[in-house]
């Protein structure tokens, strides 16, 4: 049997003053390693904190060894006595800067090859190399505090809907192919030749099925994979806090989210968040943020410029208005150490492009007029567009024209994000907002047809159900999504719970009734069944850590993410597998051109 190693008996970040004169034994990492002659300063680390160990000089030959022997990150235990540092050694950013361990045994429970980089508060190690060492990646302490963050947010989380009537009710993740929106990963069946389970996008049918099995309060920590381009915000499997509830409405829902967060920022940040969250239409946060998920930490709104454009010589402008199009205008105001140069407004029309802008033009307001860019276009009617647009000297007008509205928005849209980040407008804190009134349909032009804007089962607005068919693009949704800090965090709606109803909407996203039959058939079937009307929301967990975390990506706040290309760097997946396992699934591998 292997011998037994000196076990802890307090943590590195658990000893203070008043534990003076103790004899503790420590388990960590050597995180700094000092020598002055023949005295040692150890750092050492755990997951709870550091503490510094000293061997001093008049220490035994033995033990003055094992000290010169160490190396960074080598994993040792230490017996010692906790004393009180000087009055000049304290230091007053650990929290165990009051006291040392004075070491009197000093053992290598096991040592560390070469580091592929510096364990430190954060890594600075190139994306990919901190992936393939995750492992070592995850001690650095903003990992360790983040993890610990999402882990203080989870259980949060578990502890309201615990208070509650919720019950937490898992689904399956080996499931029928019934793409959602995003494409599906699929597992091919060893017992059925040719056919395969996907892994579940989210567990949207399966929490509906539970509304008509009578559990009418749900919800799930569930995972979720899609197969899709990881982005910032995006990873191949996430997870989700998944709700679904009986008998409610819309508002009821928001209501609970509201509670719930509410709950979680006391809890979790000692954070009050107002008890009800500003509510948008998706009208209009387009129309003065040009985005369904704005940035509300700033103000910074996009106008209507059609008053004083249609008046403009300037024939971007008015023909666009002619035509039905729009003109909108955004002011960037005059901002301390900030020059609007031409490379500057080069660079917001850059931004403004990727969302399909043709251009960005705009004027500057300067001695009481305005001047530059398009202005000569304005010539004569320089204080209406002063008076129109609030411009006062040292403010930039922007404006971006487009026949289509929504074009219009977002590219103007872009251009006060970058601004917004850029003049340095964004407040600390967290700013929630509910978007509503989404439409239910969006035109898909690659393939030609009207598919759902979220998913198929979101019941249209009643209003609409005579004109779902003639003008689906004027459809509005009993959908609605809780944006913070602009980013979507949640979406949901109100489901449609009547086979009819849900052939109709299938039929227009282009499903036909053979092919729903197939492929939805056992929700058409439990509807048949006496469905009660249901609805429910799923806020994405990883975002919601990334934001509360203040980072900007999500492998940020995940023990184990893909990187950017899809792939995982440690354990170098995906990975071809075995002939002979392709050969029990019945696959032959078409290999690419
Ligand atoms: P939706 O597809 O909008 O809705 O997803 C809900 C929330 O899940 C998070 N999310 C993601 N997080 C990380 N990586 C991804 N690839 C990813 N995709 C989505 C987001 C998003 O707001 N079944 C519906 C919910 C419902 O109607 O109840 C659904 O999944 O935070």
């Amino acid at each position: 049997m292997e011998e037994a190693f000196m076990q802890r008996t307090a943590t590195c970040g658990s000893l203070r003053a008043a534990d003076e004169g103790k004899t503790v034994v420590l388990n960590g990492w050597v995180h700094r390693d000092r020598n002055h002659g023949a005295l040692h300063f150890i750092n050492l680390r755990d997951r709870y904190g550091m503490t510094q160990v000293v061997v001093d000089d008049d220490a035994s030959e033995e033990l003055q060894k094992a000290a010169g022997e160490l190396k960074l990150e080598y994993c040792i235990a230490v017996k010692g006595i906790v004393r009180r540092r000087p009055d000049d050694m304290i230091n007053p950013d650990m929290a165990t800067g009051e006291i040392e361990v004075k070491a009197e045994r000093i053992d290598v429970l096991s040592k560390c090859d070469v580091l592929p980089f510096m364990i430190d508060e954060e890594n600075n190690a190139r994306e990919d190399l901190r992936l393939k060492y995750r492992y070592l990646d995850l001690r650095c302490s903003g990992m360790q505090k983040r993890i610990a963050l999402r882990h203080e947010i989870v259980k949060a989380i578990r502890e309201y809907f615990y208070k509650t009537d919720f019950l937490e009710i898992e689904t399956p993740t080996l499931i029928r192919s019934t793409p959602e929106g995003a494409r599906d990963f699929l597992v091919p069946s060893r017992i059925y030749p040719g056919k395969f389970f996907a892994l579940p996008q989210s567990p949207q049918l399966y929490k509906q099925l539970l509304m008509v099995s009578g559990f009418d309060k749900y919800f799930q920590i569930a995972r979720c994979y899609r197969d899709e381009d990881p982005r910032g915000d995006r990873q191949l499997e996430f997870t989700q806090l998944d709700i679904e509830m009986s008998y409610v409405k819309r508002d009821d829902v928001l209501s609970l989210m509201e509670d719930l967060f509410g709950d979680v920022f006391k809890k979790v940040l000692n954070v009050t968040l107002p008890a009800h969250f500003r509510r948008l239409s998706y009208h209009d946060a387009m129309n003065t943020y040009g985005s369904d998920k704005p940035d509300l930490r700033f103000g910074l709104e996009m106008h209507d410029a059609a008053s004083f454009a249609a008046k403009s010589t300037f024939n971007a402008f008015t023909e666009t208005l002619q035509n039905g199009g729009s003109v909108k205008y955004i002011v960037a105001p005059k901002t301390e150490g900030h020059d609007y140069t031409r490379k500057y407004l080069g660079e917001l029309e850059t931004a403004a492009k990727i969302y399909g802008a043709h251009g960005l033009a705009w004027m500057k307001a300067e001695n009481g007029t305005i001047s530059g860019g398009v202005s000569k276009f304005f010539a004569g009617m320089e204080s209406e567009v002063l008076s129109a647009t609030g411009a006062k000297d040292g403010d930039v007008i922007l404006l971006v024209a487009h026949q289509d509205w929504k074009k219009c928005c977002t590219s103007l849209g872009a251009v006060r994000s970058r601004l917004g980040a850029d003049l340095g407008l964004i407040k600390e804190g967290y700013e929630f907002c509910w978007i509503i009134d989404f439409p239910l349909f969006e035109y898909n032009e690659d393939e030609g047809h009207w598919e759902a804007a979220h998913h198929m089962f979101s019941m249209p607005q009643a209003e609409y159900l005579d004109t779902l068919e003639s003008d689906p693009g004027s459809v509005k949704g009993d959908l609605y999504d809780l944006v913070l800090n602009g980013y979507e965090l949640a979406s949901g709606s109100i489901r449609i719970h009547d086979v009819e109803l849900q052939k109709r909407i299938f039929r227009i996203c282009n499903i036909p009734d053979e092919v729903s039959k197939e492929r939805f058939g056992f929700l058409l079937d439990a509807f048949r069944f006496s469905p009660p009307p249901h609805g429910g929301i799923a806020p994405g967990i990883d975002r919601l850590c990334m934001i509360v975390a203040n980072e900007q990506s999500i492998k940020e706040v995940i023990a184990f993410p893909k990187n950017t290309a899809a792939l995982s760097p440690m354990d170098d997946s995906p990975s071809p597998v075995e002939e002979k396992q392709l050969d029990e699934l019945h696959l032959i591998i078409k290999k690419p051109e």
